[in-house]
């Protein structure tokens, strides 16, 4: 039985007085023993090692041997997961006493997941932080997923509270693996930089916990900030420049020494983050006009552009400003879009900034900094099929390949080699992805089958049509009644080959994920797939809403696995693509 355990560490001050919060629950979402205990004085990171020691403690205590764990702590999360190097010497002993617990569990995983989860442990941490007092560590029956809390029980002992590392504990060897892919990750840290754009925005003032977020995790990164004349009114630029150590511009000939100065900047970045972009310079990036430092700094860059818009739901939803974000989307910009919720102007609705986290997690991915996946080979079948009526007449579908396209491109950005299978789209093919172009089911198969063979892990997201004509008429058929004068034309139909279920009968290690597009009993049918598939992940989509699914940014999808399933809620397709790699990298043990 497979458990999951949330944890949470913190400090008021860094480094200030700590506590540590975490809550194990079993796959029927039952809390089975959670925590909240002072943790001395120490540094955030440190609180939320400790938070993860003490809750591994006790879920050893109680004989649990296969292990979620969900921390909120990117930066713990990517030390463990071997993408970056542990270079604090104070978190050193404590990272080497996670990877010895993690070593006693028969299944271990342990991801960050933004704005998910449960915040159990945050109260009890916050708690512990406030009164100065431990709550304690229970078995305690309650419903994690509608965060009741009813103590009915006082059950074991705890084992430890986790707030310091024995004096005789005897750390275990660094694993070489991740001490090796550390190191190089560390390496590649270095000397990149981001070049954060600010534009006037009330969200502008979010901007300082991006970049924080970026120097929090990933300190060797270097950040500089371009802001237009507007986006001083909202932030001064002297805080930019006490946040990143670094001058700030803002005037197109401002910097003494660099009379081009837009183009030095340009050249400088490795990303070029604008974050909150406003509905004006989002056009302006859209069209190529550049007419201050920040918009012809964007035009002049080759760096990767990714833009968090940012604004009233009404500019948001205008079709001139979604028209300029598809432009940007379309032209390579990667777009981390706004949320709905309460807006500065009073309104309800999207157009709020994306959480800083994701915003920051996106720059970062961009550098290269979480590339768990070099060295793993995916397979990803995407977009419809069209099976031949006529020479000009198919049986198609609605599918636009966008999810699939994402997918792709998500396990590309961490390192995979990758093969996108496609069916027609009218998407460009995504950088850095071996893209295979067919039209029918047979081709698909084809193709598929080629690269399915050297693959670890498969995604089959494609729209396969189940059926396709006979036969294909070799001359444009002639309008019903034309010619013979009948008023009927019936098409016979015959099944295609179902490719997922074909090449995961053979799948051997590999993982394999499929999706289920399902109008009504969505988690049925994707269950049932999930066997009569063989598949060891099925993303199913409720498609009988028109707003999501086929053809649309966004989307609403249920991880089902033999574990159980978990909603991700309505989100973009980036976001599925992101939750569905993770996935992988976790099967795949990355
Ligand atoms: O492309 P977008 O516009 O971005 O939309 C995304 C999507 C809605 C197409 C995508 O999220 C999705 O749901 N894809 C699967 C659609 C589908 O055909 O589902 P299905 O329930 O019919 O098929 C189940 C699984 O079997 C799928 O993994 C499918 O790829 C696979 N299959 C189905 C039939 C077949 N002949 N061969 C297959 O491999």
């Amino acid at each position: 039985m497979t458990y999951t355990m949330h944890t949470d560490g913190g400090s008021r001050g860094n480094p200030g007085p700590s506590a540590i919060g975490f809550s194990i629950a079993g796959p029927d979402g039952l809390a089975v023993c959670e925590g909240g205990w002072p943790s001395g004085v120490g540094t955030n990171n440190e609180a939320e090692y400790k938070a993860l020691i003490w809750g591994l403690e006790n879920a050893r205590a109680l004989g649990i041997d296969r292990i979620d764990v969900i921390a909120d702590s990117q930066l713990m999360v990517n030390q463990l997961n071997g993408v970056y190097k542990v270079k604090n010497e104070g978190l050193k002993p404590l990272f080497l006493r996670a990877l010895d617990l993690r070593r006693q569990f028969a299944a271990f995983s342990i991801t960050h997941v933004m704005r998910a989860g449960n915040k159990r442990p945050d109260e009890l941490l916050n708690q512990a932080l406030d009164e100065g007092n431990p709550v304690g560590a229970f078995k305690v029956p309650y419903e994690v997923e509608a965060g009741l809390f009813a103590l009915e029980e006082e059950a074991i002992p705890m084992r430890a509270q986790g707030d310091e590392v024995p004096a005789d504990y005897v750390p275990a060897e660094a694993d070489p693996a991740v001490a090796s892919v550390s190191d190089a990750a560390g390496e590649a840290a270095a000397s990149r930089t981001i070049l954060a754009g600010v534009t006037g925005c009330i969200a502008a003032y979010k901007t300082c916990e991006v970049i924080r977020t970026i120097q929090k995790t990933a300190p060797d990164v270097r950040v500089k900030v371009v802001m237009t004349e507007h986006a001083t009114e909202f932030v001064g630029p002297a805080t930019f420049r006490a946040l990143t150590g670094e001058p700030v511009s803002v005037d197109l000939f401002d910097e003494a020494g660099a009379p081009i100065h837009h183009i030095s900047l340009a050249k400088e970045a490795d990303v070029m983050l604008i974050a909150p972009a406003t509905a004006n310079v989002l056009s302006k990036l859209a069209n190529g006009i550049a007419d201050d430092l920040l918009t012809t700094t964007a035009l002049a860059t080759t760096a990767q552009l990714i833009v968090a818009p940012a604004m009233n739901v009404e500019m948001w939803r205008n079709p001139k400003t979604q028209e300029s974000v598809a432009k940007l989307e379309r032209d390579g910009a990667i777009v981390v879009y706004p949320e709905s919720g309460y807006l500065s102007c009073g309104d309800v609705g999207e157009g709020r900034l994306a959480d800083p986290a994701e915003i920051a997690h996106a720059a970062l991915r961009e550098l290269d900094l979480i590339r768990s996946l070099v060295g793993k080979r995916l397979l990803v079948t995407s977009g419809p099929t069209h099976e031949p009526i006529d020479p000009v007449r198919f049986i198609g579908n609605r599918s636009s390949g966008l999810q699939g396209m994402l997918i792709a491109r998500e396990a590309a950005r961490r390192g995979a080699d990758v093969t996108l299978v496609t069916g027609p789209v009218s998407l460009p093919d995504p950088a850095g992805v071996e893209t295979v172009h067919v039209e029918t089911a047979e081709q698909m198969l084809a193709a598929a089958r080629e690269a399915f063979e050297t693959c670890d892990a498969a995604v089959f997201c494609a729209a396969v049509a189940d059926f396709r004509p006979a036969h294909a008429a070799d001359q444009k058929i002639k309008k019903v009644g034309e010619g013979d004068g009948s008023v009927e034309l019936s098409v016979d139909l015959v099944r295609n080959p179902d490719i997922l279920k074909t090449l995961a009968a053979e799948k051997g290690d590999r993982f394999v994920v499929g999706f289920a597009a399902e109008t009504a009993d969505v988690l049925s049918y994707a269950r049932g797939k999930l066997v009569s598939k063989n598949a060891d992940l099925i993303v199913a989509n409720d498609v009988s809403n028109p707003s999501l699914g086929f053809g649309t940014r966004d989307n609403r999808v249920w991880l089902v696995d033999a574990k159980g399933e978990r909603d991700t809620g309505v989100t973009s397709k980036a976001a599925i693509a992101e939750l569905v790699i993770d996935e992988i990298a976790k099967a795949l043990r990355c």
